[in-house]
């Protein structure tokens, strides 16, 4: 194990199922590795079959005492596991830099932002409100439940190895759910170092599992064929959540799905260009461009093409590309070796179809296998590039150029996408418009960072369904039963 942390039990190994961290039989592993030098960091237990079915029965046993606490008592529990987080969380950002990439500093805020999850869903354990209804005869009274859907599963992605995870799992746990997570086989220590504290608080042994292995598909299947299972949420790409929720359809469950996206982000002619360029390098380059509600395309009037082109190169340029744990890093390396190969092939189709790399468009040092991707931006995007219709998860900004509102609204809109879109103007009516003809879940609008907890995070068409955070975010984890009482 080549982890250092100041809590050293943060570090653990092994899949986290009813309660403790279980070797695997034949000692079956994988690697983790560090994106920034491929350094191998850790040896995990490589979960199969097996070890999926126990973890949903651990998951099953522990239902019944669960979801009879109280929400006050869920509540309480939750607010502990947040605090342990917030104390842990230098070491927490430590191992998610080191087996993810992104800079320390933001892998702290990542920290941060999951905790917030775990601390809104606490609250909200105390406010599952059900509902009366004025009965249809003079003797019926009708009274509406919210009762948790049962043992719940969580497919969870690399590009926030904390955060996606506990988004799903805070809720659950809140609603009086139990869970089994499959973390990605990427980043499977931050959910490992999180189930640590989890017990620490005092989740009691089952109500939370974490299943590491490096065979998705197979586990994937147990956890959606599985009849105890009643709920899927999964995060990650949108082909393999259609065949989860192929899978899915043999036991009718329920499912929450976060998919891919394909942001646009407009630039019109009366934006503060500056605020533009601020919202711009927040929303492309975090994370090195890997999150679902990057921005994708930039689409720029024209009156302003130039001026905003120039503009993101002169801010990108300050943009300090390396290890993240160097301090002043501002991008990290992408996760593994077929993402570079794949923004690389998108920049090379658009240089190929007449795109022009202003800045960028290479490895960092194009001599070595380094995942460092320098920070690009190609203008005079067309629609007939790849990156018009594909997800980058990378960070390359291609600029397109349009003229006309009605023009722009069809090709933001020009994609099989809707999760994240942005625009920046400052037209009153001209805003109202916009966000309401962008077929998006979430609109940012003189603005590039739009997640938070207190807000419903989740797309439309094949950006998936479901909304993680915000009142509504418990709701996919309950059931509604309905008493019709004769008296
Ligand atoms: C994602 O990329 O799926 C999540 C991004 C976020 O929560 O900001």
């Amino acid at each position: 194990m080549k982890l250092k942390v100041n809590n050293p039990r943060l570090i653990q190994s092994n899949p986290y199922i009813g309660g403790k961290f279980l070797g695997i039989n034949g000692g079956d592993s994988f690697l983790v590795h560090n994106p920034f030098d491929n350094e191998a960091i850790a040896e995990v237990g490589n979960c199969g079959t097996k070890e999926a079915e126990l973890a949903i029965k651990a998951a099953n046993d522990a239902l019944d005492t669960w979801k009879s606490l109280t929400g006050i008592e869920r509540s309480t529990i939750l607010h502990r596991w947040y605090e342990l987080i917030l104390r842990n969380e230098d070491d927490l950002a430590r191992i998610l830099t080191l087996e993810q990439g992104k800079p320390f500093e933001e892998a702290k805020g990542e920290i941060r932002y999951g905790a917030s999850f775990i601390e809104w869903f606490a609250e909200e354990a105390k406010r599952v409100y059900g509902d009366t209804i004025p009965g249809h005869q003079q003797n019926k009274r009708i009274i509406v439940l919210k009762q948790p859907v049962g043992v719940v599963a969580a497919i969870t992605p690399w590009n926030f190895p904390n955060a996606m995870i506990t988004r799903k799992v805070a809720p659950a746990l809140a609603a009086g759910c139990t869970i089994v997570v499959k973390p990605s086989e990427l980043t499977p220590l931050s959910a490992l170092a999180i189930a640590v504290l989890a017990d620490e608080a005092g989740i009691p042994p089952g109500v939370l599992n974490v299943v590491t292995t490096d065979r998705a598909a197979e586990v994937g299947k147990v956890l959606t064929s599985s009849a105890l299972v009643k709920k899927i949420s999964f995060t990650g790409s949108t082909p393999v959540g259609k065949l989860l929720l192929e899978q899915c359809a043999q036991t009718v469950k329920k499912a929450s799905m976060e998919l891919g996206g394909n942001a646009p982000f407009i630039v019109f002619d009366d934006a503060d260009i500056d605020a533009a360029i601020e919202g711009a390098v927040a929303s492309k380059y975090r994370n090195a461009g890997q999150t679902c509600v990057c921005a994708n395309r930039f689409f720029v009037q024209q009156g302003v093409y130039d001026e905003f082109s120039h503009k993101l190169v002169e801010a990108i340029k300050k943009l300090k590309v390396g290890n993240g744990m160097e301090a002043g890093v501002a991008i990290g390396p992408l996760i593994e070796e077929k993402a570079v190969k794949l923004v690389e092939d998108l920049v090379k189709d658009a240089g190929e179809k007449g795109g022009e790399i202003m800045y960028g468009g290479k490895r960092l040092d194009a001599s070595t296998d380094s995942l460092l991707y320098e920070p690009t931006v190609i203008t005079k995007a067309t629609s007939g590039m790849k990156v018009f219709s594909q997800e980058i998860f990378g960070p390359v900004a291609p600029i397109f150029s349009f003229e006309t509102e009605e023009e722009v609204i069809q090709l933001a809109n020009d994609t099989t996408a809707g999760l994240a879109a942005y625009f920046y103007g400052s037209n009153h009516s001209r805003i109202w418009k916009v966000a309401e003809a962008l077929e998006y879940g979430m609109v940012g609008i003189n603005t590039g960072m739009i997640s938070t907890t207190v807000a419903p995070f989740g797309g439309v068409k094949e950006s998936g369904y479901g909304r993680e955070g915000s009142k509504y975010g418990i709701e996919d984890y309950l059931n509604i039963k309905y008493l019709c009482w004769e008296i």
